[in-house]
């Protein structure tokens, strides 16, 4: 893991997203150029009671590594349990959600509600270092607002002297959950104040986006979550400019024969009951901005076979 950060570059994230994350989407998003893919937020009572959907969420292959397990848990003990169980899975970070909005987690006192309690953060953070794998922590800018900034930067570095190996920030708070825009000047501080490398999460859509954060906030590296939804492109894009290469160019063509191959191995993989439904999210991000939009959506509702995706990608391109 710290080999990332000896790259003597900035690197390239592709971020936890519940959902969306599944092994496929982090093996094309490694093939695109992400550094290290994240598995979707785990809870770490689920894997001690050993929940069958939980071992599913953890399941990767080879293709996918570097690969890091997020986890979410009120509870330092459960922690505990849960990283001597992954200590020797072959993941690279063991990263702590110390973000997550929602009320299923927030009432739980797991997610953003630890922002609130820090004692108990560390105690979870100090447990899972247990693993004796690399621990990192994603972060939001407080619970109730921004204006929370100072106690979780003190958070933040208490985090940094037990060892945590990277924060990752999105810098809104939890309540905002994703309106308005995230504050990439809170990352900026964080950058000027802590030692150890700051990844910056929040609005990158676009390459366009990233050079801005990396302007404003000189990030160690970004994480990609929205931005990455139908738009595998945007890795390679961000590899190149962190690489110093020539960015290289993808037109809608390009993002529609990703998503093509892209759902086919989900197909492939899960069948057409998971597959056709999972896969809507992921076509209705390419309806937007094309004539006709809304029919396009109507229609998603029957997809059913491989088929039913192909012929619905060729009808995009006929129109654009
Ligand atoms: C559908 C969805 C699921 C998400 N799931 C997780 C998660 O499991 N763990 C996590 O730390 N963040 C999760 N996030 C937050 C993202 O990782 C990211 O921090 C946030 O979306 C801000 O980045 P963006 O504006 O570039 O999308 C999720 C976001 C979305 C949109």
């Amino acid at each position: 893991m710290n080999d990332l950060f000896n790259l003597n570059r900035k690197i390239v994230l592709s971020a936890p997203m519940a959902g969306y994350t599944n092994d496929i989407y982090r093996r094309f998003a490694r093939r695109f150029g992400a550094d290290l893919v994240f598995t979707e937020m785990i809870s770490a009572d689920g894997l001690v009671y050993s929940t069958e959907r939980t071992l599913e969420l953890m399941k990767f292959s080879d293709e996918e590594k570097p690969i890091g397990i997020q986890f979410f848990t009120a509870d330092p003990d459960i922690m505990y349990k849960a990283a001597l169980m992954i200590r020797d899975s072959g993941f690279s970070v063991l990263d702590l959600n110390f973000g997550c909005p929602v009320r299923k987690v927030t009432k739980r006192g797991a997610g953003s509600s630890l922002l609130k309690s820090s004692e108990l953060a560390i105690e979870i953070v100090s447990a899972a270092m247990e693993s004796n794998i690399p621990v990192s922590v994603k972060v939001r800018c407080g619970f109730n607002s921004c204006d929370e900034w100072g106690e979780t930067l003190e958070l933040l570095e208490k985090l940094e002297n037990l060892g945590v190996s990277f924060i990752t920030i999105h810098p809104r708070s939890a309540r905002q959950m994703f309106s308005g825009k995230s504050d990439w000047s809170l990352i900026a501080d964080a950058v000027n104040k802590l030692h150890i490398p700051i990844i910056g999460s929040g609005d990158l859509f676009s390459i366009d986006d990233v050079v801005k954060m990396v302007e404003t906030a000189n990030v160690a590296g970004v994480s990609i979550a929205r931005g990455g939804i139908a738009n595998f492109e945007i890795f390679t894009q961000v590899r190149a400019f962190f690489e110093n290469k020539a960015i290289p160019k993808f037109d809608f063509y390009n993002r529609v024969e990703t998503m093509r191959e892209f759902i086919a191995e989900e197909f492939e993989s899960y069948g057409e009951d998971i597959a056709s439904k999972w896969c809507r999210k992921f076509l209705v991000k390419l309806t937007k901005n094309i004539p006709d939009a809304s029919s396009f959506r109507r229609r998603l509702s029957y997809i059913r076979t491989l088929d039913d995706v192909n012929s619905f990608l060729d009808d995009i391109l006929s129109r654009v």
